[in-house]
Formats: structure tokens, sequence, C-alpha cells
């Protein structure tokens, strides 16, 4: 049992922020940025929440599949930027989209978030025999939880979202997930919180960040999450192609995390495949988290790269820290 992807959608909001944008706010140079992360230019919400984009994603993407939206049984929305600690973003989407019959659901996994969500919506629709319709969405504001005072993070990240509408598919299907709490003190954001009245002195715990660090803005250590995602991307892969006893050179297209080329060129030569099989697009998007694997997807199909019957692989890896890889016969 596996999945089909019915149609994508995608939206990018209308900014556009150049690397000589950047310069303007922090001591960087396009030269650098280009050289080190591969990234010339990325879209920037200008005001758009991550419901809106997410909402617009999914509106394009059940318009392409041509499905009653009555008939999504299930809402799985991936961010780390939702716009309300309460309700999902899933929930305001299924109210946008009237998706009334449909359950809704936020999950955090950061730049594997999407992955993540495919493994969900596929077990869904091997153990619902009502699930018709899934719809899986990924949007991040990752302007919201950007520090533009660190050179070595904001000249990465950006804003963006695409969706997909999934049905059963009798296709190859395979994947696998991993995660390494260990290694979250190397890229998080910590959320602030009300003081308590009622609270007192807590026995301190270590909760593995730096307790002087920002609160609300991603900290990251790019040199740590660099070594993990070089390793981690071929691991994901080979896990999941392993357990179906697949050989990763059958695998005909895949669509990394866009978090910077050159982790995505070191991972493809640890992996022994050529970098043409990898669909790259982190030039003009930036690094949108969980979002980046379905933009990247969606231009793709648009472009006419990805073919009905390849056999694709998506990877994901990022803040957790998180890993994994979905493939399956497109
Ligand atoms: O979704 C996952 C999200 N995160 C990632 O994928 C991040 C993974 N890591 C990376 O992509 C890279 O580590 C970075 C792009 C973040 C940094 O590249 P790097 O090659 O590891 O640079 P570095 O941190 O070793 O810095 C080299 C130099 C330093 O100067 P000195 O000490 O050699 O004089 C930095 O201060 O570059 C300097 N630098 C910059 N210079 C101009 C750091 N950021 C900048 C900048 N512009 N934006």
């Amino acid at each position: 049992m596996g999945i089909r992807i019915l149609a994508s959608g995608a939206f990018t909001p209308s900014l556009t922020v150049t690397n000589d944008d950047l310069s303007t706010i922090v001591d960087t140079n396009d030269e650098w940025i280009r050289t080190r992360t591969g990234i010339s230019s990325r879209r920037m919400s200008c005001g758009e929440p991550t419901w809106y984009m997410g909402t617009q994603a999914a509106k394009q993407a059940i318009e392409r599949a041509g499905i009653d939206p009555l008939d999504i049984s299930y809402i799985i929305d991936s961010t780390i930027t939702g716009d309300f600690f309460t309700p999902s973003v899933a929930c305001v989407i299924q109210r946008e989209i009237g998706a009334k019959n449909a359950a809704a659901f936020d999950i955090s996994a950061a730049c594997s978030g999407f992955v993540y969500g495919l493994d969900i919506a596929n077990r869904y629709l091997m153990t619902d025999d009502s699930a018709k319709y899934i719809l899986v969405v990924a949007n991040e504001n990752l302007s919201y939880i950007t520090n533009f005072t660190d050179r070595s993070s904001c000249i990465l990240f950006a804003d963006g979202a695409a969706a997909v509408v999934l049905e059963k598919s009798n296709g190859l299907f395979t994947s696998w997930l991993g995660a390494d709490g260990c290694g979250m003190k190397y890229l998080y954001a910590k959320t602030g919180h009300v003081p308590n009245p009622f609270e007192h002195d807590a026995p301190y715990m270590d909760d593995g960040t730096d307790e002087e660090g920002p609160v609300g803005v991603l900290v990251q250590n790019g040199k740590e999450v660099y070594k993990f995602a070089v390793k981690a991307l071929p691991h994901a892969v080979r896990m999941a192609a392993d357990k179906i006893g697949m050989d990763i050179a059958d695998i005909d297209r895949f669509i990394p995390h866009q978090a910077n080329i050159r982790i995505i060129e070191t991972a493809a030569k640890n992996l022994g495949v050529d970098l043409d099989k990898f669909y790259t697009n982190i030039d003009h998007t930036g690094n949108t988290s969980s979002a980046s694997i379905p933009i990247a997807l969606n231009e793709a199909m648009e472009n006419g790269v990805i073919r009905r019957g390849e056999k694709v692989c998506f990877v994901g890896f990022g803040a957790g820290l998180t890993l994994g890889a979905v493939i399956f016969e497109f």
C-alpha cells in the first residue's frame, strides 16, 4: 500500500529579498551568501499569516486535483511557525477550504515535517478504509522567528507554503523517520510564557538550551547542523530503502530539504548518487523549513521534471534534531 500525489499547489509571498537587501541590515555580501549557501534570493511574508499561505497552497492543490473538499478525511499541517498556540493551522485551513468532514491537526518536526506528514498520511490511508483523500500542507513563516541581527543564520531562512492531495495507491512505498533530541541545542527557538501568578521557585531544570540566549528567535550552531545534515540525508535514504531491500541506484529523483546547496552536494556524494538526480531550487527560495520539499516538488511538477511512474525520494533533516525519508512510485 502506498500513496499517490493527485496534485500539488504552492504559495510564495510576493516580497523578494535579495542578498544585497540583506547586506543593508547585517554585515554580509552577495558573494559570501551565494558561495556558502547557494542562495541568491528568497521570498518573505509581507504580512501574509502562515494559515493564509497554507490555505492558498491547499486551494490550488484541491483545484488541480479536481476533488470536493468535503471528501478530504484528514488535514495534516506541518509548521513550526503557526499563527496561534491554538487552534492548529490545520483547523484554520479546514475552515477556509470548507473541508467540514476532515479531522485536522498540526505536526512539529521542523524541516523533516513534510516527510513526517507523508508517513502519517500513509498510515491513515492504510488503516482507515473510509479515508478517501488526505491533504498534507507545509507552511512556514520563518521570518516570524529569524534573528535578523545574526548574519550567520538570517541569510538562510525564508517563507512559503505548499500542499499535496493524496489518495491510496498500490505502488511502491517505504519510509523511515528518526530523531535525536540530544542535538536540540544546535538549532532551536524558545517560546516565551506569561508568568503564572501562583508560580513558586521551581527547581532548575536544564532544558538543553542556552539559559541566557534569546527567546522567540532561531538559535543555530551552523557548523554542527551542517555536520549532522551531510550524514542525516544519506542515512535516512538508506534506512528507508533498506526496509524493502531497494537499491538506491533505482531511485529516479530526489527532492531533498533545501537547506544549503553545499549540504546537498556533499550528501549526494556520500550517498553515491549523481547530483543531477537531486532537484534543487534553493537559489531563489532560500530555506523554508518543512515547506521546502513540497515547494520544490510543486515546481518540479510544473516544470515536468518529475514523471508518473518514477521512483521518487523526499528526504528531510533539521531541528529536533529530526530526519526522515519517503520513497514511493510517483
Ligand atoms: O534546515 C536546517 C537549517 N540549517 C542549516 O542547514 C545550516 C547548516 N549550516 C550552514 O549552512 C553553514 O554552517 C552556514 C551557512 C550557516 C555558515 O557557513 P560556514 O561555512 O559554516 O561559515 P562559518 O560559520 O564557519 O563562518 C566562516 C566565516 C566567519 O568569519 P571568520 O571567523 O572566519 O572571520 C564568520 O563570521 O564567515 C563569517 N560569516 C559571514 N560572513 C559574511 C558568517 N556569516 C556570514 C555572512 N556574511 N552572512
